[in-house]
């Protein structure tokens, strides 16, 4: 089967891994390998993204206030924001490029905001000018910026981290990068960082041998479980079992949901792999960059498939098309020996009882998003045989 994911790893990664058993100074090498390839002052480690951002919303001290996130982004921010007291501010996005509408997003900016976070959605990038605009007159509230997805995505030529106070990573599993778990926050802001390492040192315990030893595992797990020969059987396992749900579970439906490392430090091996893995990131991005911009050239006109249109210098965490019959096209694929997901993100945050209050507005187009969007193979471990038999059965999906 040709797999929709595949872990950026190789021996290197696996010799880096394994020397953080013994070797310390992970945390730190990671920190600093992000700083240079992101040009970022301050950059702390977290062993997770969401981790990082609660680190942010404790050392700004926000408590009670409104924090705007687009309706159409992974719930775990969501969660994020309640737990850490505050409310989130579901704006509604717009469906040429999945990032949060200006329109929308004006009349949810109030009082009661903090901040506002830009999230570049599959790595598109926002349109940041816009987005000042929209804030001009409202200079206390801070724009924090949600990478998650957006390594490589360039704004106008610069990267879009580049502005706001803050900037998030993630480097989970099908991330352009991976730690196998784990996440940054980046800043330029020296007193925003001293309070952030404050609040993680003081709050977050070391992760201990169990954590180290069972993210070791799924290094391995997803090196070797997410090659072609093996991915039939994995794939299986997660869609009829539901065996490993747990590595993709981001919400429950009426409760804050956090991971069990949510105040854990990131493991040492972890972050020798991510300062190694960092060594590739341009190789790695470029890549996905090229087999997305193949399918959007060679199947611009396929009928029954719409394609969003993200202004220049998008990274394309995935590649997404829109398909109003999503099931009928990924069965299709599937007969064709192709995984197409929809799992990343088949829901908008007004859809899950826990965020529906929040959401500002009906939020149609996050909505209509969540149930169209279909995301085909991009990863770098495609061969240009991959990327050709792809092209050619959604050629063959399109004259049905
Ligand atoms: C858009 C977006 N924001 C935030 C996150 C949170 O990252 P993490 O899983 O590392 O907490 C993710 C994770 O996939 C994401 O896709």
């Amino acid at each position: 089967m040709i797999p929709r994911l595949s872990a950026p790893f190789d021996v290197t990664d696996a010799g880096a891994l394994v020397s953080g058993w013994v070797r310390p100074g992970g945390e730190v090498a990671f920190e600093a390998a992000v700083a240079e390839m992101t040009g970022k002052r301050f950059v702390l480690a977290f062993p997770s993204g969401r981790s990082g951002f609660h680190a942010l919303i404790k050392a700004m001290g926000w408590q009670d206030r409104e924090i705007v996130l687009p309706a159409y982004t992974c719930a775990v921010m969501g969660n994020t924001v309640l737990a850490s007291g505050n409310r989130p501010r579901l704006v509604d996005i717009e469906d040429s490029d999945f990032n949060m509408g200006f329109r929308a997003l004006a009349s949810a900016v109030g009082r009661d905001t903090a901040a506002v976070v830009a999230t570049h959605m599959y790595g598109f990038p926002m349109d940041l000018e816009g987005l000042g605009k929209v804030l001009e007159g409202r200079p206390e509230v801070v724009v924090i910026q949600d990478c998650a997805l957006a390594l490589g995505a360039r704004y106008q030529g610069r990267p879009v981290w580049r502005d706001g106070l803050a900037v998030m990573f993630s480097f989970s599993l099908g991330k352009h990068l991976s730690t196998v778990e784990g996440g940054v926050m980046a800043t330029d802001d020296e007193g925003l960082y001293a309070a952030m390492k404050d609040y993680r040192d003081g709050t977050h315990h070391p992760a201990g041998i169990v954590r180290a030893a069972r993210q070791s595992a799924f290094f391995m797990a997803g090196w070797l479980g997410l090659r072609p020969w093996l991915y039939s059987l994995v794939h299986g396992l997660t869609t009829r079992t539901g065996a490993l749900g747990f590595l993709s579970k981001h919400y429950e439906p009426n409760r804050v949901y956090l991971p069990p490392n949510f105040r854990e430090r990131l493991p040492n091996c972890l972050g020798h792999l991510g300062a190694n893995q960092v060594g590739k990131a341009s190789g790695l991005v470029s890549r996905r960059i090229e087999i997305s911009e193949a399918y959007r050239r060679e199947l611009a006109g396929v009928p029954g498939l719409s394609w969003p249109s993200p202004r220049d210098g998008a990274s394309f965490s995935h590649c997404p098309c829109l398909i109003e019959d999503r099931d009928g096209f990924i069965a299709f694929m599937t007969g064709q020996g192709i995984h197409v997901g929809k799992e990343v993100f088949d829901y908008a945050l007004p859809d899950i009882p826990l965020f529906a209050p929040f959401a500002d507005g009906d939020c149609l187009e996050a909505k209509k998003v969540a149930r169209w969007v279909a995301l085909l193979p991009n990863h770098p471990g495609l061969s240009d045989n991959d990327v050709e038999q792809v092209i050619a059965a959604t050629k063959r999906w399109g004259v049905l």
